[in-house]
């Protein structure tokens, strides 16, 4: 398993060309599911979790290529499917294989799709997403850890209807809006989810041929059509990786440029800094964020968007483990968000669980130590405070940050970190 060694201390300065984001680009190779046509989807970033998609959808029957000329372009084409199946073997490694379900479903009238199972971050339960698929229509049985979706006999579309989830999700929405535009009749999405990858998604559906509005409120109304065409897309700048760069310059000091970085989808996090002490400036198509001097702890909750992102908690914990002050951190998204806490505190960090709350008491300094990662985020959160520990910093098991960072390490060292990857 690789590793990465930091040797903390260095400031941060240069410029970083922030990506396509991962969870705009997995929903939207399984939209590409929805058509006969070529579907060209440009500035999709090089993760593991886009590898494991194109490998699931590949296992469909889906032709998918990325370009020679261009890595970030990827065409594809699902006229010929030959399974409507996502497998344990690929579901268990990336919870967004549900994603499948939906597109599925509204185009072949069935799908075998793996319960994803729990992972490190929480049980991550798809109650919500069979519930909507069952108010359009389908039959849905679970056996040998497989939802099987059905439609009726005779029934031939799903057919619109009015789904109110439980709780906002992210995925459910996208299913929901995925299988809605092939629908027959209107569908309306209430307690829909906010978040801009929903609003990308949308816009790429839209090009399609779907009749969708609403996109980026709790209400979406979907009209749905006979069939979709192909479209060419690009997808939207990721704002948890912007995000991510942001704090480890408000931590490690220092001026940096993030290109093609979308302040507007960062309101919540861009606010805390400032208030924090880092001096962020943004203009069309980059953020400049200036640090000097130790930033000030600020206490948050994590809520849906356009709330403080539950994806950058981890992230903004290694900020306030070496801010000035105390604070309070509450993870209201999911139940187990804080395993990159222990190991923080091995690097010397204050931190206090109490249920949903870390209570954090700032630190004049880390020191540098082997931590372990144990999930996408938390893996982010102990490479920026690897950034700022005393001496050397080896984070082990960083296949977690290799599933939705495209080239973490590069681009650290190409604003002055000393990071390198240790390959096992
Ligand atoms: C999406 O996950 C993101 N993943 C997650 O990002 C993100 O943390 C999460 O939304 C919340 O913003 C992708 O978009 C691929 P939810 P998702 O359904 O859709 C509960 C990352 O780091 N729930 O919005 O799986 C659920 O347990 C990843 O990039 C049910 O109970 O999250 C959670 O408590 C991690 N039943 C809450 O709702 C359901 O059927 C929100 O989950 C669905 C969800």
């Amino acid at each position: 398993m690789d590793k990465l060694l930091i040797k903390g201390g260095n400031s941060l300065a240069g410029t970083v060309e922030i990506s396509g984001a991962k969870n705009a680009a997995l929903p939207e190779l399984c939209a590409a599911l929805l058509t006969a046509d070529s579907v060209t989807l440009e500035n999709v970033p090089a993760l593991q979790d886009v590898a494991t998609m194109l490998k699931l959808i590949r296992n469909m029957g889906v032709q998918a290529e990325r370009s020679q000329a261009r890595p970030s372009t990827v065409t594809l084409n699902a006229g010929a499917l030959s399974s409507p199946e996502a497998p344990y073997e690929l579901v268990k490694t990336m919870r967004a294989s549900v994603l499948a379900l939906g597109p599925l479903l509204a185009r072949f009238g069935e799908a075998t799709v793996s319960l994803p199972g729990g992972c490190a971050i929480g049980s991550r339960p798809v109650d919500q997403h069979i519930k909507g698929m069952q108010a359009m229509g389908a039959e849905i049985v679970v056996e040998h850890g497989y939802m099987i979706a059905r439609l009726p006999a005779g029934q031939k579309r799903l057919k619109g209807a009015s789904i109110t989830t439980d709780m906002v999700t992210v995925t459910g929405t996208e299913n929901f809006l995925m299988a809605a535009t092939l629908a027959e009749g209107e569908t309306i999405l209430e307690n829909a989810a906010q978040e801009p990858e929903i609003g990308d998604l949308a816009e790429m559906l839209i090009k399609m041929g779907a009749r969708i509005e609403g996109h980026g409120t709790r209400r979406i109304r979907i009209q749905g059509v006979e069939r979709l065409h192909g479209c060419t897309h690009q997808v939207v700048a990721d704002r948890i990786e912007a995000g991510t760069f942001l704090c480890a310059v408000a931590a490690t000091g220092g001026d940096v440029v993030l290109k093609a970085g979308r302040a507007d989808h960062l309101d919540a996090v861009i606010d805390k800094l400032r208030e924090a002490g880092a001096v962020i400036t943004a203009g069309d198509g980059f953020i400049r964020i200036q640090a000097s001097g130790r930033m000030k702890a600020q206490s948050f909750r994590t809520t849906e968007y356009p709330g403080f992102p539950t994806d950058m908690q981890a992230q903004f914990m290694a900020l306030n483990a070496i801010a000035q002050g105390a604070s309070a951190v509450t993870e209201t998204i999911f139940e187990n968000r804080f395993m990159h806490v222990n190991e923080m505190v091995r690097l010397g960090a204050k931190i206090q669980i109490e249920g949903k709350v870390a209570v954090m008491e700032g630190v004049e300094k880390l020191s540098g130590a082997t931590v372990m990662a144990t999930d996408l985020r938390a893996s982010a959160s102990l490479v920026i405070a690897g950034l700022v520990a005393q001496g050397e910093t080896m984070v082990d098991r960083i296949y977690h940050l290799d599933r939705g960072y495209d080239q973490m390490e590069a681009k650290l060292r190409g604003i002055g970190a000393d990071i390198e990857r240790v390959r096992s």
